[in-house]
């Protein structure tokens, strides 16, 4: 697929296949990322990539997270998070590696970050593949974070759950909102 019929084709998919995707196509994506606009080329990022049996260890991980927040949760709850894991085959943990500088402020390396997980949803797009954003509690929990192993100052921005798609996602209006304006002063 060309790259402007992805930019204006791309929408989440519903649900993804739990087959690995050709794990070239998975390098590809990431470079995508790699390639997202970045002031001062400092590459504040992050890309953790969660695969295989790996998956599994996450899914502990958000289980463990959700219990610590709300120790009153219940199984199936906590089931639910640890089953997250496995929505798709491939999830890349897209975080801002927040750098000190004086020119270069946090919310620029925060957007850049934004910018690098949305070249790898178009880019699995491209690829015809799927890809969809999460967050949640998880992603602004202090302590799941440093059991990921990451940097107190670095900021999650998102979860990019990539696979195969095995449900389209709703196509969407261009711009029901009139977002695009002409500003003649
Ligand atoms: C930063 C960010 C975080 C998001 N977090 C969630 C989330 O936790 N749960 C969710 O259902 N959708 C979340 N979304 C929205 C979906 O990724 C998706 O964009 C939305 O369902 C609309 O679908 P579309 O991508 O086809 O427009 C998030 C989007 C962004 C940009």
């Amino acid at each position: 697929m060309d790259a402007m019929q992805a930019l204006l084709s791309r929408v989440s998919p519903t649900r993804l296949a739990p087959d690995e995707p050709d794990p070239l196509m998975i390098e590809q994506i990431l470079a995508a990322g790699l390639r997202a606009a970045d002031h001062g080329r400092l590459r504040p990022w992050k890309f953790l990539v969660v695969r295989g049996e790996a998956r599994r260890r996450f899914g502990e991980l958000l289980a463990d997270g959700l219990k610590l927040r709300n120790p009153e949760v219940s199984t199936a709850m906590l089931e639910a998070e640890r089953s997250k894991a496995l929505r798709a085959p491939v999830i890349v943990i897209v975080m801002a590696a927040i750098q000190d500088n004086p020119n270069i402020p946090e919310i620029e390396q925060v957007v850049s970050a934004g910018a690098a997980a949305q070249n790898m949803l178009v880019a699995s797009h491209a690829l015809g593949l799927g890809g969809f954003w999460r967050t949640g509690a998880a992603a602004y929990d202090p302590q799941f974070k440093k059991a990921l192993g990451a940097p107190e100052k670095d900021i999650i921005v998102g979860f990019l759950y990539l696979g195969k798609v095995a449900t389209a996602g709703q196509e969407k209006e261009p711009d029901p909102k009139g977002v695009v304006a002409e500003w003649i002063g």
